[in-house]
């Protein structure tokens, strides 16, 4: 696998494929990789014979208090992740070569509806930093299509809208969480978790499949269940945010929606962790 930093080089390297008519997958990453990543190099792979991984912490998506200064940087664990995984190309800028002319940039995409609610009200402009390194990434990898993790569901549908709008040649693939035995969706975030910690985030997942469960059995009072799912989570020593259930493209559901997803985040000590499930009826 090759590392570049520069965007010259990606371009060499991507215009050398191209030039031979070899299709590209994606994998975008602010690294510290773990087994969840490592799925969409493998997903990737089963959509084109040449997958480009990036690893960058993307500053505009993080907000003033939030964990940018402390986010784990570990490049040269994530390129031999990468390269045993099949990953041929791995782009790993700076903050100057992502962005030479300085923050605040001058040009941001915003994706207004799907961005609000959730995650966009607790994180606010995180979308927009999100949707703007995400369009900087595509137009300078011009992938054929790009792989992101099903965990963080807000973040696939907003994507999703954002190439559907802005007519990009890019087809977007959701890839299925991958969670520990006891249930936790990994993140690199899980390793803020002291051990206690970390035995407890295990019951956001059971939270979730406890509603799914009571949807499953015929329950509609989704705004009771997501009262229930608040309680269970405080009870446990979160300070939950959301429990919310809604439809894919996180509209409130109406009773005679099929397919639902339910959206959890909830802070465990200084820890902010966010998990989702889908629930399909009939
Ligand atoms: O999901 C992530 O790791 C990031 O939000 C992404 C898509 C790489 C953009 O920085």
């Amino acid at each position: 696998m090759l590392t570049v930093h520069t965007v010259a080089e990606l371009r060499q390297q991507l215009a050398a494929w191209r030039a031979v008519g070899e299709r590209i997958a994606f994998a975008p990453t602010m690294g510290n990789l773990h087994a969840g990543h490592i799925d969409l190099i493998h997903a990737a792979k089963t959509h084109a014979p040449r997958v480009v991984a990036s690893v960058f912490v993307n500053p505009l998506q993080f907000g003033p208090k939030e964990d940018f200064g402390r986010y784990p940087r570990t490049l040269p664990d994530d390129q031999q992740k990468l390269a045993a995984a099949g990953c041929d190309l791995l782009f790993a800028p700076g903050v100057e070569e992502m962005y030479p002319h300085g923050l605040p940039l001058t040009t941001e995409v915003k994706v207004s509806k799907v961005s609000e609610g959730l995650e966009g009200e607790f994180r606010p402009g995180h979308f927009e930093g999100v949707a703007t390194v995400v369009n900087v990434l595509f137009n300078l990898v011009q992938p054929d299509v790009a792989l992101f993790g099903e965990k963080d569901w807000q973040q696939l549908a907003v994507i999703t809208r954002m190439v559907r709008d802005l007519h990009l040649p890019i087809g977007i693939i959701g890839v299925p969480t991958r969670r520990e035995t006891s249930g936790l969706a990994m993140s690199s975030r899980n390793q803020y978790l002291a051990v206690d910690e970390r035995h407890t985030a295990s019951v956001i997942h059971a939270t979730l499949v406890t509603i799914a469960h009571e949807i499953q059995q015929g329950s509609r009072d989704y705004i009771g269940l997501e009262q229930a799912g608040m309680q269970a989570l405080s009870a446990h020593g979160f300070a939950p945010q959301y429990v919310a259930i809604r439809t894919p493209d996180l509209q409130p559901p109406a009773n005679e929606n099929k397919n639902l997803v339910i959206l959890i985040a909830a802070l465990l000590g200084n820890t902010r962790l966010i998990d989702n499930l889908r629930v399909s009826l009939g």
